[in-house]
């Protein structure tokens, strides 16, 4: 058996329209270009990881509706175990309502259905789901308290932690809980409300980086968008290069990146290949609509990179 990878976030439908511009606060604007996606940040990293090399197996609670049949038969059908998961009555799946203007940018409001229903009790009751795996990737989007007692258990059990910080709590991420993550991907955004630092060029990213360090995070890795991201390699700042693509719809470049890097880390690539594995496959899927529909093959990440 490989070095299996549990994944646990939401899993959600996408509900996209594209536009030109986002609508100002009181104006309507209509667009005819409408299309649903399977997504979710869990469901991107899961479906990701499993696609590009990973062994993986998810736990969420999910609805009995059709969108939950629908979801679970996509991550199915990329691989993804979904044996564990708790399927409720009366619940529904996530929704995302995305919007995507023509420089590719989104913006999404979501509401969590089953997703936020998972509870830490759900996770102490099946602990076991633990055992066998070497990695738990995890992100937010369900309850706060769900995701601290994942890490806890994951870390318990010697497990490798991999967060998503997205979104981050409104009262931020406890320093007890970031000691025990061995990497963290925020973006510039999630690294604002982790650290205080509005990040608007190199000086004050590396500043943020560093606090992200001193809290505890052991590898984190600041994304900057299209300009690339940072960390630390062997104690030194290191800076991942931007990879320049076309890009036409950004939706799940951050979901994809982490999932990529779940993949060749479990893969037990060294951590240099593994960001710049994760960079390009998060670019290409910027090339692409939608979340899940947007991960790239092995075969493209790979040309790419030889190119
Ligand atoms: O990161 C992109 C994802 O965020 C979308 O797929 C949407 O479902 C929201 O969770």
């Amino acid at each position: 058996m490989k070095n299996q990878i549990l994944c646990m976030g939401s899993i959600n439908i996408d509900l996209v329209m594209y536009m030109d511009r986002m609508p100002e606060p009181g104006e309507t604007i209509v667009t005819d270009n409408y299309q649903t996606f399977p997504g979710g940040k869990g469901g991107n990293q899961a479906s990701t990881a499993s696609l590009l090399g990973g062994e993986v197996k998810y736990f969420t609670r999910l609805g009995k509706d059709n969108f939950s049949r629908e979801l679970t038969s996509k991550q199915e059908k990329n691989g993804v175990d979904m044996k564990d998961v708790i399927y409720m009555d009366n619940a529904t799946a996530g929704i995302a309502m995305i919007r995507v203007d023509k420089k590719g940018q989104n913006s999404i409001s979501f509401t969590p259905g089953a997703n936020r229903l998972l509870t830490p009790k759900d996770v102490e009751q099946n602990a076991h789901i633990f055992d066998n795996c070497k990695y738990l990737l995890i992100t937010m989007e369900i309850a706060p308290e769900t995701v601290y007692k994942a890490i806890e258990t994951a870390s318990k059990k010697g497990l490798t932690v991999i967060l998503d910080p997205s979104p981050v709590p409104d009262n931020g991420i406890p320093d007890e809980i970031a000691e025990l993550v061995n990497y963290a991907k925020p973006n510039e955004t999630e690294a604002e409300a982790l650290t205080n630092i509005h990040i608007e060029n190199r000086e004050s990213a590396s500043k943020a980086l560093k606090i992200l360090k001193q809290k505890g995070f052991k590898n984190p890795i600041l994304t900057l968008s299209d300009a690339g991201a940072l960390t630390y390699i062997d104690g030194n700042e290191f800076f991942i290069k931007p990879v320049k693509v076309n890009s036409i719809d950004s939706t799940a470049a951050g979901d994809i990146f982490l999932g990529a890097f779940a993949a060749a880390l479990s893969n037990e690539k060294p951590y240099e290949y593994c960001l710049n594995f994760a960079k390009t496959a998060a670019a290409i899927s910027t090339t692409k609509k939608g979340a899940q529909s947007s991960i790239p093959t092995i075969e493209e990440i790979n040309a790419y990179m030889k190119g």
